[in-house]
């Protein structure tokens, strides 16, 4: 792969130092857009295949009052991350290929066609070039990057679109809570939940999201970071977060609700997951019951954007649950683990890292 191309489109000039960016408060990043220079674009048509991707200028995008993702809400997105080398140039991308991959069987639940692993790369890669001198200062943050995949075309009557859209923008972006590196505080919701059996809970589809929002609104204006959902069946069953995956430690043994269709098979919690094994613990996907969380000493939930974060409560039917917290968690060990290879300041012995 050519990754040290110089970006496609025409009058690029993304060359620009990145003193450019003298304005930015790089040490206050929080988890919001900044607008960037460059977005990648590529269309695929009737015939099925994505052809001619290249890199336009970030700004708002044209789209038919009947697109199937306003009409339908026929659309995915993906979140990864690039960060800047400690020492010498370049950027590093965690898992691309891993991204792409659950694109790719989200668009088949949801009748799209998706990107190849190459396309999908490319114009990652692409897109981090093209708006380098967004890459957060190394250990200030890193460039978010949000590709999408949306039911461009015009649709009446309810069926796929005839038109899809792969878009690829970028942020730069700090700490996803506001508590910054601090622990956090959940509530566990009765009410609404954010999947169900046979739904679309395991895919990244945008409708997954909006649904969630009445619950995390109320949570928030109540003091707490985001909700707990529980299963929609027996409303017992811990499932997830709005925004990330959950993990709990009980005893020196790690477990996290397995992916059985209403949980978003995380990347960040498959790394942890091998992370965590590959540094002595034991790691069960199972069932997590309201029985575990109350028993657990420590919980954390993972995410591309929440990376690692530590939880010290979680609220259910009045009861503040507590958990330990600090540096001598299971949660920290992972979160040094995870962002010392993401940030490229150990070896990555698992082949985890794309150097662009
Ligand atoms: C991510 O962690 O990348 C996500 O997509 C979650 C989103 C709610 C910010």
């Amino acid at each position: 792969r050519s990754v040290f191309s110089l970006p496609e489109a025409v009058g690029l000039d993304s060359d620009r130092s990145d003193e450019e960016n003298g304005e930015m408060d790089w040490d206050n990043l929080g988890f919001a857009l900044t607008p960037t220079d460059y977005m990648y674009v590529m269309k695929c048509s009737r015939d099925g295949y994505f052809t001619h991707g290249k890199l336009n200028r970030y700004g708002n995008i044209e789209l038919s009052p009947s697109a199937g993702v306003l009409n339908y809400g026929q659309g995915l997105f993906e979140g990864l991350k690039a960060y800047r080398r400690a020492k010498g140039a370049g950027f590093l991308l965690f898992r691309p290929e891993e991204n792409a991959k659950r694109m790719q069987v989200g668009a088949e639940r949801m009748c799209m066609p998706a990107p190849s692993v190459d396309q999908f790369t490319h114009a990652v890669e692409q897109t981090v070039l093209a708006n380098k001198r967004w890459v957060p200062p190394s250990g200030k943050g890193s460039l978010y990057i949000r590709p999408l995949l949306i039911g461009s075309g015009a649709i009446l009557g309810l069926a796929p679109a005839p038109e899809y859209t792969f878009l690829v923008y970028a942020a730069p972006v700090g700490t996803y809570f506001k508590e910054g590196m601090a622990p956090i505080n959940l509530l566990i919701e009765r009410e609404t939940h954010r999947a169900t059996p046979g739904g679309t809970g395991g895919v990244k589809t945008i409708a997954n999201y909006a649904p969630v929002l009445q619950a995390q609104m109320r949570a928030k204006s109540k003091g707490f970071s985001d909700v707990l959902y529980l299963d929609s069946v027996n409303k017992r069953y811990l499932e997830e977060a709005s925004s990330c995956n959950l993990f709990i430690v009980k005893g020196g043994v790690i477990s996290t609700p397995y992916t059985n269709g209403t949980i978003l098979p995380g990347i960040t919690r498959k790394s942890i997951i091998e992370l965590a094994r590959n540094n002595g613990y034991q790691v069960s996907e199972r069932l997590v019951s309201i029985d575990d969380l109350r028993e657990a000493d420590e919980v954390f939930c993972t995410g591309t954007a929440v990376v690692v974060s530590p939880v010290s409560s979680i609220t259910y039917q009045g009861h503040r649950y507590r958990y330990r917290t600090g540096e001598e968690t299971v949660s920290k060990k992972l979160y040094e683990a995870l962002t010392s290879i993401q940030m490229g300041l150990v070896e990555d012995k698992l082949g985890w890292i794309v150097n662009i």
